[in-house]
C-alpha cells in the first residue's frame, strides 16, 4: 500500500486507516479505540501546523511528542539530511569515528554548563538514560566503590522504556506488565505543589522538604550502595513541575555530601524547550550527566545523548578500561550532520530568545483559562505547560478512574483534535492537559491554543 499524498481521496483514506489498523502496531496506544474509529493519520507538517490525510490543519500544540522544536517543513534540514547521506549514509562509533559526530560533541560540550565535556551518542532518549544508568555502576566500579549501584528518582516521573530506564520511570502502571524490572530503583516525593502535603503555604519551604526526602532516601538505602539521582529540570509527567527555589541547589549538596551523581534528564528540557540550551542552566545547577534527546535535532531525524563530566570520563582513559556499551545507529551520522544544521537555527533566529521574551505572554494567555471551573492549576516554564484539571475548585478534589477516563479518554482529547489543537490530555498523575508547542509560536498561536481550549474545557464541564 503506497498511499502517501498531501491529500488522500476518501476511499484511499479509508484504505490507509484499514491498513493501520491491521498492520501498524502504534505505540503506547489502546488499538481497540481504533476498532471502529479513524486511526488519525497526519501527512504534512509547516511552522507548528500540521495537516492530516484529508487536508485539515491542525496547531502542534505538542511539537510532535516534545521534539519538533524549530518547527514543521524545515527543507534546509532535509537537505543536510541528504547531503550528508549521498556523502556518507553510515558508520559506527565504535573504534571508528566520523566528522559530524566529533564536530556535534564539541558544539554540545561548549553548549553544556561546566566540565560536561564528554558525549556519549545514542539513538534517543530512553538509551540515554539507560547508558547513564550504566556509566555511573561502572564508573563507581572503576574508582574502587563497587557496591554503589541504585537510583533515585522521583514518583510519577518517565525516564524511557527500556527496563533500566523503566526502573528509573516513577508510574506504577507503565511497569506493573513488565515486572520483575531491573532492581535497585527508589522514589522519592516529586515537586508537586498544588498537592503539597508538607509546607503547602510555602514554596521554597516545600522544596527543601521535597530535596531533603532524596538525602533520606539515601541514608535509608545506605550511601554505599546509591550511584545517581536522575531528576527532569521541569517534570513533565503528572503535568509540568518546575523546580521550587533552591530545590537544585540542595539536591546539588545533597549529591556531593554523599558522592552520587546529579543525572539531569533533559530528553524534554534541553534545546530551548525552557529558553536555554539546557533546562540545568536556566535553574542554575551544575549535573555530572546531562541525557537529551528529541530537540537536539528537532525530530528531523533521531538522535539522543549523554553528556558527561571530565571526572566522570576519567577512569575510562586508562589502559583496558572500557565501557561496556554501544549501539549500532547512535550518533548516525545524518542525524549528527541535522542536529548541527538545527542548532545552526536556533542560533540564527535566536530561539532561546525568543522563548524567553514570549515565555511570560504564553503564561499569561493559558492563566486566562483559570477562570473555567474545571481548571485547577496552569503550571510550568518557557514553552512548556501543564493544565490539571479538578473536579472542584475549592477543594482541589480530582476525579475518580471513571471520570478520568470518560473525560480524557473518551472526549478530551478526541474534541481538542477536532477543535483544530493536537496537545495531550495526560492522567499518569493527576488529569491534566500538557502544551509543548514549536519555539517558533507566538501570541497568535497562544491565543489559538487558548480558544480551543476553552471551547473544549467548557463542554467538558457541562458533559460532568
Ligand atoms: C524525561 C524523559 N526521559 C526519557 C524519555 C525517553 O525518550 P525516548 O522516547 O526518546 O526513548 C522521555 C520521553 O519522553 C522523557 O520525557
Amino acid at each position: 500500500m503506497t498511499v502517501t499524498p498531501q491529500y488522500v481521496s476518501e476511499p484511499d483514506r479509508d484504505n490507509l486507516a484499514e491498513t493501520a489498523r491491521n498492520h501498524l502496531w502504534m505505540h503506547f496506544t489502546r488499538m481497540s479505540t481504533y476498532d471502529s474509529g479513524h486511526v488519525p493519520v497526519i501527512v504534512r507538517g509547516q511552522g507548528p501546523y500540521i495537516w492530516d490525510d484529508g487536508g485539515r490543519r491542525y496547531l502542534d500544540g505538542l511539537a510532535g511528542l516534545f521534539t519538533v522544536q524549530v518547527g514543521h517543513g524545515r527543507s534546509e534540514l532535509a537537505e543536510v539530511a541528504a547531503k550528508q547521506a549521498s556523502e556518507l549514509a553510515y558508520f559506527p562509533l565504535w573504534s571508528y569515528a566520523h566528522p559530524k559526530a566529533i564536530e556535534l560533541a564539541e558544539r554540545l560540550a561548549t553548549l553544556a554548563p561546566g566540565d560536561l565535556n564528554r558525549v556519549f551518542f545514542t539513538t534517543g532518549g530512553g538509551e540515554a538514560v539507560e547508558s547513564a544508568w550504566k556509566v555511573a555502576k561502572q564508573y563507581y566500579k572503576l574508582t574502587g566503590r563497587p557496591t554503589k549501584h541504585k537510583v533515585i528518582s522521583r514518583s510519577v516521573a518517565y525516564h524511557g522504556t527500556p527496563q533500566g530506564a523503566l526502573s528509573i520511570t516513577g508510574i506504577p502502571g507503565a511497569k506493573a506488565p513488565f515486572e520483575p524490572l531491573v532492581p535497585g530503583a527508589h522514589k522519592v516525593p516529586n515537586t508537586n505543589f498544588y498537592r503539597a502535603t508538607e509546607h503547602a503555604d510555602d514554596y521554597t519551604a516545600f522544596g527543601r522538604w521535597a530535596a531533603d526526602r532524596i538525602a533520606e532516601a539515601i541514608e535509608f538505602e545506605g550511601p554505599d550502595t546509591v550511584a545517581a539521582v536522575f531528576l527532569e529540570p521541569v517534570q513533565n509527567s503528572g503535568g509540568c513541575f518546575p523546580p521550587p527555589p533552591g530545590y537544585f541547589a540542595r539536591v546539588r549538596e545533597i549529591c556531593d555530601e554523599y558522592d552520587v551523581l546529579l543525572v539531569s534528564d533533559e530528553v524534554i528540557c534541553a534545546f530551548g524547550r525552557l529558553g536555554e540550551y539546557f533546562g540545568a542552566t536556566r535553574y542554575g545547577y551544575q549535573p555530572d550527566i546531562i541525557t537529551c534527546a528529541k530537540g537536539l535535532t528537532s525530530g528531523y531525524s533521531p538522535l539522543g545523548a549523554m553528556i558527561a563530566t571530565e571526572a566522570i570520563m576519567e577512569p575510562f582513559l586508562h589502559g583496558t578500561n572500557t565501557f561496556q556499551h554501544g549501539i549500532t545507529f547512535g550518533g548516525h551520522p545524518v542525524s549528527c550532520a541535522v542536529a548541527l544544521a538545527n542548532l545552526d537555527i536556533f542560533e540564527r533566529e535566536d530561539l532561546n530568545g525568543h522563548v524567553r521574551r514570549n515565555e511570560g505572554a504564553f503564561r499569561a494567555t493559558l492563566e486566562k483559562l483559570l477562570d473555567l471551573p474545571i481548571v485547577g492549576d496552569v503550571r510550568g516554564d518557557g514553552f512548556f505547560y501543564g493544565i490539571e484539571l479538578v473536579k472542584d475548585k475549592t477543594t482541589r478534589e480530582t476525579f475518580d478512574d471513571a471520570e478520568s477516563e470518560r473525560l480524557l479518554r473518551g472526549f478530551l482529547s478526541k474534541a481538542l483534535f477536532d477543535a483544530g489543537l493536537y496537545c495531550r490530555s495526560d492522567d499518569r498523575g493527576d488529569p491534566v492537559v500538557q502544551l509543548s508547542p514549536p519555539l517558533v509560536c507566538d501570541q497568535a498561536h497562544f491565543d489559538e491554543m487558548e480558544q480551543a481550549l476553552r471551547g473544549v474545557l467548557t463542554e467538558a464541564w457541562s458533559r460532568l
